[in-house]
């Protein structure tokens, strides 16, 4: 028998000044997003901003349906535009921000599980890292890859797609 272990690591900031210009601009990028939310089911409204390798920033928000399963995370809706708009233009990072009735979360919120996979999907359709920020009112955080986010991942790997 064998125990493995995966660990991860992040950077963590306490306030968004700390961060570099085109991070903090993400950032901005995706809390501006994040009003333009469709969210009157969870109140919960978030906001997703994609860096592309040109500078470019491509944002999005959740946008629920009356049909629960219908609805659409930011994450997913900011990188579905940059990958039908921009097929052959890589994105570098993505920067996630949710505010509730109350305003900006105080802590930074998670990809969920399916904006995880995609975020993924990205990385290997493009062969590079996407940076994912975090950012929530009182803390921030960096993880150099959306592959941090989901170890033990199911990716091509597995369908033995080798040839892509
Ligand atoms: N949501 C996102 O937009 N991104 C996530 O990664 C987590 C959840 C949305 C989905 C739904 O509209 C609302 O937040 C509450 O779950």
């Amino acid at each position: 028998m064998t125990t493995r272990n995966i660990s991860i690591s992040w950077i963590e900031f306490n306030s968004l000044e700390e961060l570099n210009q085109s991070d903090k601009e993400l950032v901005v990028a995706a809390r501006e997003a994040a009003q333009k939310a469709y969210a009157p089911y969870s109140k919960f409204r978030v906001g997703a901003a994609v860096r592309l390798e040109t500078g470019i920033i491509i944002s999005g928000a959740n946008v629920e349906n009356a049909a629960f399963p219908s609805g659409i995370c930011a994450e997913r809706n900011a990188l579905a535009f940059s990958a039908s708009n921009y097929p052959s233009v890589k994105p570098i990072a993505i920067a996630v921000a949710a505010f509730t009735e109350q305003g900006l979360t105080k802590d930074p919120v998670p990809p969920c599980g399916n904006c995880r996979q995609v975020i993924v999907e990205e990385e290997f359709r493009n062969k590079n890292n996407i940076r994912v920020i975090l950012s929530g009112e009182s803390r921030i955080q960096i993880m150099e890859k959306g592959g941090d986010l989901l170890p033990l991942q199911f990716n091509r790997n597995n369908l033995k797609i080798n040839s892509l």
